[in-house]
């Protein structure tokens, strides 16, 4: 079965968010499988929200963030807890945003063309899966209701993909 993408018509960030997330909700129901998950999550990510250049998920395995299913171009593989954005997010749990990637000490550049990021960590019950991180060629790309918005998104994908996880 193919799944049609719908472009959310709106200019407000939360009612955006808002769409994309029953959008999401509709795409995972049904399948608890963690990686065909985050698979389609990046690609409808990547190609509704505007101004990104890559959408995609660091999953921890042995103590260790490891590429998992992105869109964009290929990335680093392996990000220690605690180095770059995605690595400190994991570190501290909490989302980072990072208005420019030049003044952010240790961000490990992947897409030159990054000017912007946002990472939000995994975390089913109190454990670290990993991270959902977004990337864009514009300075100060992201913003709280980003924030908020991806944190929701995460929030669907952690409860859809529980079982695998
Ligand atoms: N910039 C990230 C690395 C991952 S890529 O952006 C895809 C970081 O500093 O952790």
């Amino acid at each position: 079965m193919s799944h049609a993408i719908e472009l959310p018509k709106t200019d407000n960030k939360q009612e955006f968010y808002h769409e994309l997330a029953l959008q999401l909700g509709g795409l995972l129901s049904g399948e608890p499988d963690a990686i065909a998950n985050a698979a389609n999550m990046a690609s409808l990510m990547y190609h509704t929200l505007p101004n990104v250049n890559w959408v995609g998920f660091y999953l921890l395995k042995q103590g260790e963030l490891v590429l998992g299913p992105f869109h964009g171009k290929p990335a680093c593989v392996r990000i220690a807890l605690g180095r770059g954005v995605c690595g400190t997010a994991a570190q501290a749990r909490q989302s980072v945003v990072v208005p420019d990637v030049d003044a952010f000490p240790g961000h490990i550049a992947c897409d030159s063309a990054s000017r912007s990021e946002l990472v939000v960590p995994l975390i089913a019950g109190d454990r670290l899966i990993g991270v959902l991180d977004l990337d864009s060629p514009s300075p100060a790309r992201f913003d709280e209701d980003d924030r908020v918005g991806c944190e929701n998104l995460a929030a669907i994908y952690l409860a859809a993909s529980k079982e695998t996880l």
